[in-house]
């Protein structure tokens, strides 16, 4: 394979040529996990040894890179307009660019949010939405990434073991390349979108009767015996595509950087990709700093919310439980990887309740945006941050929006109709939050199709609303 690539082992740094991995994408020696390193990579030598200053590096040209990024930007070509490989100088991994599987992922808009912002008390922020790609989710961006590789090394059946999200990507790039692709997912605990788009898409989707950590497990049986492709994040070709939005948020700024970003947390290797993809951009002089990088999770699902505040630094998986299905996951594979960036980049961890996630949801909601339950755990997170006095009010927050408000529209549906949480869950709740609550909820009237009917209840919800907004306007902090 191509000389401009290997894989490290980010546990024993040991270094292999990109062929040799094998089928689970572990280090033989120590089970690490890989990341894609080239020579130019900040800490690796020109020939695969630590840093040689003899050796002569020539990192890539950051003004030649940022004028090649926006010219590419009227190209009609298809590797151009995708949002991934109009950054293909960061991430060369084919040999061969004809592999490219593209749907023309990222290119995500970064949104103004003031009302989320004056929510959380600051003065700024913004969210990159990733569930505006193709299929709906941040996945994507990884998804033709590894996909692409898949084929350049001529595998015909792809897999995953998946919440619903990954299920969906990898079904949908596996389409797109003629490969057959293999789906497992938890019955029952994820979202029905998800699920109809693997479907839809022709993988063969298997539902077992365990959870995420459960499939996991299984499928990297299945990948051991058969010549199958593994798709899941450990794949470390998913995370060269998935640290694009880095330079997407950069561009997007205008050359500037976010002083925090948030992620939220499940198999934790997202924020490690974006972790990776800001501190290329440093170590190349496209930028002078990275964010702090937080990553947020969901109560139920936290292991590496307790390692982080766990005095021996102990990993514990946990059996995870959560409405934020996206996240329900107890044993991350990349939480090394993840716990990394954080203490690199002076981030935190958090986590957030089932009834924080219901209402910060509502609130991107209320925004005109929208996103899934998993996403919504960024603003739940940034309220504890600010309200610690780890974000400031002037820092320039990013918050990554992961999934589409439509991948689990039942969850929208429950919440609005109050059928979401319980009365333990809306008794925990502070009294602003209650409120909150009261104010965003906007249930469906279901009337006769009468016009004295229809006029009289509108009026009523309309007075009401007026009523309830201005005594809500007054009690958030300005
Ligand atoms: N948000 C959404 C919407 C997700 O689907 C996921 C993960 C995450 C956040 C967490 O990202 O795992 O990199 O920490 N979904 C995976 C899936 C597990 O199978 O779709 P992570």
């Amino acid at each position: 394979m191509s000389a401009t690539h290997q894989l490290r082992c980010t546990n024993c740094d040991a270094r292999i040529a990109a062929d040799f991995a094998s089928s689970d994408f572990r280090c033989p020696d120590c089970s690490g996990l890989y990341e894609v390193i080239y020579p130019w990579s900040p800490g690796v030598g020109i020939l695969g040894t630590p840093q040689d200053p003899a050796a002569n590096i020539r990192l890539p040209n950051p003004n030649a890179l940022r004028y090649k990024w926006q010219e590419l930007r009227t190209s009609s070509m298809a590797i151009d307009q995708s949002g991934v490989w109009r950054f293909r100088d960061l991430l060369p991994i084919l040999n061969n660019l004809d592999n490219v599987i593209t749907l023309n992922e990222g290119n995500t808009p970064l949104y103004e949010m003031p009302r989320c912002a004056k929510i959380a008390g600051i003065d700024w922020l913004l969210a990159k939405h990733q569930g505006m790609n193709p299929t709906g989710s941040f996945k994507d961006t990884g998804m033709t990434a590894a996909m692409s590789v898949a084929v350049e090394r001529g595998y015909k059946w792809a897999a995953c073991a998946s919440t619903g999200n990954t299920s969906a990507a990898m079904a949908a790039y596996a389409a797109r390349a003629g490969l057959r692709s293999i789906v497992f997912i938890p019955e029952g605990k994820i979202a029905w979108g998800k699920l109809s788009q693997s479907m839809d898409y022709g993988a063969l989707t298997v539902q077992l009767k365990t959870d995420f950590d459960g499939c996991l497990r299984l499928l990297l049986e299945l990948v051991r015996r058969f010549p199958i492709y593994l798709l899941n994040s450990v794949n470390p070709y998913r995370l060269e595509g998935q640290k694009t939005p880095a330079m997407e948020i950069v561009e997007q700024m205008e050359g500037q950087v976010p002083e925090h970003l948030i992620v939220p947390g499940g198999n934790l290797a997202n924020s490690s990709a974006l972790g990776k993809g800001f501190m290329e951009m440093k170590h190349i002089g496209l930028i002078s700093r990275v964010p702090k990088i937080s990553v947020i999770q969901a109560e139920g699902a936290n292991p590496l919310y307790r390692w982080f505040n766990d005095s021996n630094r102990d990993m514990q998986p946990v059996t995870a439980e959560t409405r934020a299905t996206a996240i329900r996951i107890g044993n991350p594979a990349s939480w090394k990887k993840a716990s990394r960036v954080i203490e690199e980049t002076g981030g935190w961890c958090e986590q957030a309740s089932e009834q924080e996630i219901a209402l910060a949801k509502a609130e991107i909601g209320a925004e005109g945006v929208g996103c899934e339950p998993a996403s919504a755990v960024t603003l739940a997170g940034l309220k504890k941050l600010v309200a610690q006095g780890r974000v400031t009010p002037e820092e320039r927050v990013v918050l990554l929006l992961t999934g589409h408000t439509l991948k689990d529209s039942q969850y929208t549906i429950d919440y609005h109709r109050g059928e979401l949480l319980t009365g333990a869950e809306v008794a925990g709740a502070t009294e602003f939050e209650r409120s909150r609550h009261v104010l965003l909820r906007k249930p469906p009237l279901v009337l006769e199709a009468d016009e004295a009917i229809v006029l009289r209840a509108l009026e009523q919800r309309m007075a009401m609303s007026d009523a309830s907004e201005m005594q809500h306007a007054a009690g958030i902090p300005v």
